[in-house]
C-alpha cells in the first residue's frame, strides 16, 4: 500500500507546492488538512478545493475555532499568560490544536507520518513535532522546507512549472501567522529591529493615534471566564470576536518585541492581539480583588512559567498539566465585572465589583467606619524587621572589630 502523509495546509504558496513536492520526493500519498482557529481570510472551503488541485489525494478541514478558544486561549487569559511580560502566545497556542486534529486525521486516513511548512529556525517546527511525538509516537514528522530542500524561489518555480491553482506573482515580504486570539507579523523589512513597523502592517487593529470615541465596555467573568460583554451572553470565542473588534477599533494590542526564541536566535516580531489583551487586563484586574494576596504573587510566577513552556513547545507537558492544575484551583472565585475604557491604544480599567470580591471597604477606608485596629501595626512591624534588624546589628558588629 502506498505510504500516506497528512500535511498541516494553510492555503498559501508553500504548503500548497508542498503537496507535490513531498509526493515527488517520497512516494507518498498527501492528504492536506486545514484547521480553521478563526485565522479569517479565505473560506476554508476554498482553500479545500486548492489543496485538492495542488494533488491532494484528501483534503480535510477541521472548524477548531471553539475548541481553541475554550480549551487555549482560556487558559492562556487564565494564565494572564504574556512571554517575556508581552507576547500573549498567539502562535504558540495554535500549534497544539493544529496537532490534535493532524494526529486524528493520520488515524482517520491510515498515515504514517505528518508534515508542515516550517522552517528550521523557528519555534513552530518545534511546536509541532514535539506535539506529534507526545500523542501519536508512532507518527513521523517531515517538513519540506527543512528536510526536502523546498526554498521559496524552487516553490514558485514549481507552481508555475506545473500549473499549480496558486499565486505566485503577489509578494508579500511578511511572513504573518494568524488566529482568533492575535497576530504575528515578521522578516523582511522589520529585521532591521531600528526600523518602525510601517501602517500596512497592520490588519486586527486601526492606528491608536487617531481613535474614535472612547468606548466603555464591562466585561464580565464567571471563574476566570468571560461570559458576557455589555450585560450580553457570550461564547469565550464571541468574546475575543467581539474585542478585537472593539479594541481593534482603538488600536489596543499592538505589540513590537525582540523576542527569545527556543532555537536560540533572537528574532523581531510585531503582534496585534486587541481582544486578548483587553481580556488580560480585565482578568488580572478582577483577579487584583479576587485572589488573596499570597496565592496572587505566587500565581505570578506560575504564569511566567507556564508562558515559557508553552512558548517552548511543551503544551502536553506533564509539567504544563501540573501548573493549569494549579491555575484552575485559584480561579474559582475570580468572578464579577470589569468596566474599562478602550482608547487611543490602551485598555484602562476603570471599575469592578464582584459577589466574591476580597476587598473589605471597612477595612480599607480612612472615614468614619474604618473597622482596622492600627494600633495591631506597632507589633507587626516589630515582628517582621526583626530578622533583618538582627542581621544588621551582626553586620555592624563584623565590620566595627
Ligand atoms: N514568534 C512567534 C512565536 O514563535 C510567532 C511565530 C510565527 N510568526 C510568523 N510571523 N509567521 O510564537
Amino acid at each position: 500500500m502506498t505510504e500516506r502523509i497528512v500535511l498541516a495546509y494553510s492555503g498559501g504558496l508553500d504548503t500548497s507546492v508542498a503537496i507535490g513536492w513531498i509526493g515527488e520526493a517520497t512516494g507518498a500519498e498527501v492528504i492536506a488538512v486545514a484547521v480553521d482557529v478563526g485565522q479569517g481570510g479565505e473560506s476554508l472551503e476554498t482553500i479545500r478545493q486548492r489543496a485538492l488541485g495542488c494533488g491532494a489525494v484528501e483534503a480535510y478541514v477541521a472548524d477548531a475555532s471553539d475548541e481553541f478558544a475554550n480549551e487555549y486561549c482560556m487558559p492562556t487569559l487564565k494564565a494572564n499568560a504574556l512571554y517575556q511580560g508581552h507576547y500573549p502566545l498567539v502562535s504558540a497556542i495554535s500549534r497544539p490544536v493544529i496537532v490534535k486534529h493532524l494526529v486524528k486525521a493520520a488515524r482517520e486516513f491510515g498515515a504514517t507520518t505528518v508534515a508542515h511548512g516550517c522552517t528550521g529556525k523557528g519555534n513552530d517546527q518545534v511546536r509541532f513535532e514535539v506535539g506529534i511525538q507526545t500523542l501519536g509516537p508512532d507518527l513521523k514528522c517531515i517538513a519540506p522546507v527543512r528536510d526536502l530542500a523546498l526554498t521559496r524561489d524552487k516553490a514558485i518555480a514549481f507552481a508555475e512549472e506545473k500549473g499549480l491553482p496558486i499565486e505566485t506573482t503577489k509578494k508579500n515580504p511578511y511572513s504573518i501567522d494568524q488566529n482568533v486570539w492575535g497576530r504575528a507579523v515578521e522578516t523582511g523589512y522589520l529585521e532591521d529591529i531600528w526600523n518602525a513597523p510601517t501602517k500596512d502592517i497592520y490588519d486586527y487593529t486601526a492606528a491608536p493615534e487617531f481613535p474614535p470615541a472612547p468606548d466603555e465596555v464591562t466585561i464580565s467573568f464567571e471563574a476566570g471566564v468571560p461570559v458576557a460583554i455589555d450585560g450580553v451572553k457570550v461564547t469565550p470565542l464571541q468574546a475575543i470576536k467581539e474585542l478585537n473588534r472593539r479594541a481593534g477599533a482603538q488600536g489596543v494590542g499592538r505589540i513590537d518585541v525582540v523576542e527569545d526564541r527556543l532555537v536560540g536566535i533572537k528574532s523581531r516580531e510585531i503582534y496585534e492581539a486587541p481582544g486578548a489583551m483587553a481580556l488580560i487586563t480585565a482578568h488580572k484586574h478582577l483577579e487584583d480583588i479576587t485572589v488573596e494576596r499570597e496565592q496572587a504573587r505566587f500565581k505570578a510566577t506560575v504564569g511566567q512559567r507556564w508562558s515559557e513552556l508553552v512558548y517552548d513547545g511543551q503544551w502536553f507537558s506533564p509539567l504544563k498539566r501540573s501548573l493549569d492544575a494549579f491555575i484552575e484551583d485559584t480561579q474559582k472565585h475570580v468572578s464579577g465585572d470589569i468596566r474599562m475604557t478602550l482608547h487611543g491604544g490602551q485598555a484602562v480599567v476603570n471599575g469592578r465589583r464582584s459577589e466574591t470580591s476580597l476587598y473589605d471597604f471597612d477595612l480599607a477606608t480612612y472615614d468614619t467606619g474604618d473597622t482596622f485596629d492600627q494600633s495591631m501595626a506597632r507589633g507587626f512591624i516589630e515582628l517582621w524587621g526583626m530578622s533583618a534588624k538582627v542581621a544588621s546589628g551582626r553586620d555592624i558588629r563584623v565590620a566595627g572589630k
